[in-house]
């Protein structure tokens, strides 16, 4: 089986390539290289540089013939998509558009697409579930949340199927170290951390402790990078199975506070690290953790790496060349 996989050479997008690879699929990745890595493409794959902006692009990889393909290419800052929301219309909007457009002049059917948990918005309740209001905060959300609709309706009027996998906090590395690629001026907490274990940068900012949770920090669901990746691989065979579109919300069901994140970082690391309580980052809800029992039930999806000592051992071997004896 022959996958294309849209902006596979990306932090999540690499990790996809690798699961369909070890799974035997025949991979291709197509990538701009923007924000993905050469070093994150590996021998056993094919690339394609190009870009979803320009169709032409798009047209010519299809015409080689898929028997399905995965979406990852996107901007994903939420907060630099309230600055600079016409980025984002364009890479997200008219960029799957184009995707989307020559996938059915191809025929290239199904197609998995990387939504977010951030179509949500603020939670009405936890943990979320698939049928949570969908009221994003943030431009980005409001992307993802305008795709999975033309994407609904393209399901209607053209037989394309789809899943649309909702990532909660995605986290972790590739626990055999083939994915070398680390992500640059990093937003997320993780990384942040890291950055700081290894001595790339001095602190951490904790954006507030007073937050109604069990530490008064915020309370996050992480999922490692991994087992997202393995569910693209079930979710498509599901589709060619039941010929059926899908949408699924993916975390772990596990909240963790960013306190607890930290103290578990120095745990393992062994490095200290110095965190500074500041105030709160604006649009961060108190808690965010996933019901990801559709995934259960319909994918068999259980998540096997996404505890969080996994998390921060197999994110920590990446960061270690850095740190000077
Ligand atoms: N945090 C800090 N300091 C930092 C960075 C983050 O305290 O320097 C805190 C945040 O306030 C938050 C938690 O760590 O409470 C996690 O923050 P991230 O920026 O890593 O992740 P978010 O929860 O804000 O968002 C992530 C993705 C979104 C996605 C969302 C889904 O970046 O794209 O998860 O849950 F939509």
């Amino acid at each position: 089986m022959k996958i294309l996989v849209i902006g596979g050479a990306g932090y999540i997008g690499s990790h996809v390539a690798r699961a369909f690879l070890d799974r035997g699929y025949e991979v291709t990745v197509f990538d701009n290289l923007q924000s993905g890595f050469r070093e994150n493409l590996f021998v056993d794959a094919r690339f394609v540089h190009g870009d979803i902006m320009r169709p032409e692009q798009l047209r010519a990889v299809m015409a080689e013939g898929f028997d399905g393909c995965v979406h990852l290419a996107a901007l994903k800052s939420a907060g630099h998509s309230m600055l600079v929301p016409e980025r984002y219309s364009e890479a997200n909007i008219t960029g799957t558009i184009n995707l989307l457009n020559q996938a059915l002049a191809a025929g290239i059917s199904p197609v998995i697409f990387s939504s977010s948990a951030a179509i949500f918005g603020n939670p009405h309740y936890q943990p979320i579930d698939e049928n949570h209001p969908k009221e994003p905060e943030n431009y980005y959300g409001f992307t993802k949340l305008e795709i999975e609709r033309i994407l609904e309706w393209y399901d209607r009027l053209k037989g394309l199927r789809f899943a649309a996998i909702r990532y909660f906090n995605a986290a972790g590395y590739d626990t055999q170290g083939r994915v070398k690629g680390l992500e640059l001026n990093p937003d997320n907490l993780l990384p942040i951390v890291m950055e700081v274990a290894a001595g790339l940068r001095p602190k951490l900012s904790i954006f507030g402790d007073d937050y109604p949770t069990r530490d008064g920090s915020c309370v996050r669901d992480y999922v490692h990078v991994s087992d997202l990746a393995e569910a693209h691989v079930t979710a498509f065979e599901y589709i060619l199975k039941h010929n059926k579109s899908i949408t699924v919300n993916l975390g772990s069901e596990t909240g963790v506070s960013v306190f607890e994140m930290v103290e578990r970082v120095r745990a393992i690391t062994g490095r200290p690290i110095l965190a500074e309580v500041t105030g709160r980052r604006a649009g961060d809800p108190a808690e965010l953790v996933a019901s990801s029992s559709k995934a259960r039930e319909l994918l068999g999806w259980v998540p096997k790496q996404s505890d969080v000592d996994t998390l921060v051992r197999s994110t920590w071997q990446n960061y270690l060349k850095f740190v000077t004896p």
